[in-house]
């Protein structure tokens, strides 16, 4: 009898031919004009999962569909796996510094490189292949399963929490499984072994009615702009460390993960390399991987006020805006940080202007608990595809739905990523590797197995 890992070697170009169709489609989920991209996409996902064999349904939620994908046939003796992943993607821009068209996908060097190439689509539709090679073969699955892909998680799966706790019964699973996190290095499989949360806010300061004449005006009112540099100038002390009062209260110094971080093998230079900074910083007393994957951050991720055109033009701003946003982790509370963030931001606003802060998205950190069998049945499957065993890396980014999976569904959740370092996610020239697209597919076809014994 042909193997499932037969299956995939034999039907490998058709696998990829049917992803680059899929990348095709631009499921931008930040923008409301792409809406009827989004459906396409969530229809295409569950299309797939027909194909693949799966009971296939595209679910309605006060945002995005989510996909579902069900085969219930292993019984009711045997472990249910929830394989999650996210069909939405993000914005594209800034166009002209990709190489190829965002969803023109093209294959070079190795690599398919396309918005949504390795987040997520490709990572995910790993599994659905994976699941096809099973049932195309052996007609059969060892384990149950249930295939969740949703189109709102890169604006904060806002919907799919409410979604979850609705389909608590149906979506019950003994394990969840993840492919949307990265690889330490090429060749090195990786199990994920935290996130980070994220508080993510609008900080806006205004002033005058309307913009005003620098020359008429200017020194007699605040400036919007200047009151919201000298905001942004409290957030962080000469050490690097966050100054907002109570920030740190809660996190947790975790000793042995600590150990763990320092265990692994982390070349500075290549990470240096990958950012294009000219050196790099951060919190005093931490190393890279530590503030990283250990240490909570506050980020300006944008900054506008006044003019910026060509050329000058003397004007005082009515308004300057920033979008602020923080990484948290165990045991933070991305609702206790927002209130911190707030309270500090209200605190330090100069007189003259109006400051609001509008809080747009939070997730909760997430830290793996290793001591499940889980996790040495993803030893063994990734070590059949990679011929070698994981190591375990923490993740820096945040996928919101997972602590909300253990807390909702009781179930553990693994982090079995394909992505590579440099592989541009959220950037242009976004790229997947062909050859991970390959090992990923034995490797979730080997899970399955492993899960199943
Ligand atoms: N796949 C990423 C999460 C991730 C980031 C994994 C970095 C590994 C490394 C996910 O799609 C993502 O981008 N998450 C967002 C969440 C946010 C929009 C709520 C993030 O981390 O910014
Ligand atoms: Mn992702
Ligand atoms: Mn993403």
């Amino acid at each position: 009898m042909q193997s499932p890992h037969d299956y995939i070697d034999q039907n490998l170009e058709r696998f990829r031919a049917e992803l680059l169709d899929w990348l095709r489609i631009p499921s931008i989920s930040a923008r409301p004009e792409y809406a009827s991209d989004v459906r396409r996409a969530a229809e295409w996902a569950s299309r797939s999962l027909a194909d693949a064999g799966l009971n296939a349904s595209v679910e309605e939620t006060a945002g995005n569909s989510v996909v579902i994908g069900e085969w219930r046939g292993a019984g009711e003796s045997a472990p249910t796996v929830l394989i999650y992943g996210h069909y939405d993607v993000q914005p594209a821009e800034p166009l002209e510094l990709w190489t190829s068209p965002p969803f023109e996908p093209q294959i070079r060097d190795g690599r398919v490189y396309a918005r949504g190439a390795v987040d997520d689509k490709g990572q995910c539709f790993l599994h659905v292949k994976a699941i096809e090679a099973h049932l195309r073969t052996r007609g059969r699955l060892p384990v149950n399963v249930v295939v969740l892909i949703e189109g709102e998680e890169e604006v904060g799966s806002g919907n799919l929490l409410p979604f979850v706790r609705d389909n608590a019964s149906r979506l019950r699973a003994d394990a969840v499984v993840i492919s949307d996190t990265s690889m330490i290095a090429p060749n090195v499989p990786t199990i994920g072994a935290s996130l980070r949360g994220l508080v993510y806010t609008e900080i806006i300061v205004d002033g005058p009615a309307h913009d005003l004449h620098s020359g008429t005006y200017g020194g007699t009112v605040m400036n919007p702009a200047t009151a919201l540099a000298r905001i942004i100038a409290t957030f962080h002390d000469d050490d690097g460390r966050v100054a907002v009062d109570g920030f740190y209260d809660a996190v947790d110094p975790d000793e042995e993960y600590r150990r763990l971080i320092r265990g692994l093998p982390f070349d500075e230079a290549t990470y240096l390399a990958e950012t294009g900074a000219p050196a790099l910083a951060g919190e005093a007393g931490y190393s890279t991987l530590e503030r990283l994957w250990l240490r909570p951050t506050l980020e300006v991720n944008g900054l506008v006020s006044g003019y910026t055109g060509e050329g000058p033009k003397t004007v005082l701003p009515s308004r300057a805006l920033a979008k602020v946003s923080c990484r948290i982790v165990p045991n933070q509370d991305a609702d206790t940080i927002a209130e911190l963030l707030r309270a500090h931001v209200h605190r330090h606003v100069p007189p003259g202007v109006e400051v609001s802060v509008r809080v747009l998205q939070g997730g909760q950190p997430w830290r793996a608990r290793f001591d499940t069998p889980l996790y040495a049945a993803a030893a063994r499957a990734l070590e059949r595809a990679f011929g070698k065993a994981p190591v375990y890396a923490g993740e820096g980014g945040s996928i919101p739905i997972v602590p909300a999976f253990e807390e909702v569904l009781g179930a553990p959740v693994l982090l079995m990523g394909f992505a590579l370092p440099g592989s541009n996610t959220h950037a242009p020239d976004e790229w997947m590797s062909l050859d991970n697209f390959d090992r990923g597919l034995h490797a979730a076809a080997a899970l399955l197995d492993e899960i199943g014994h």
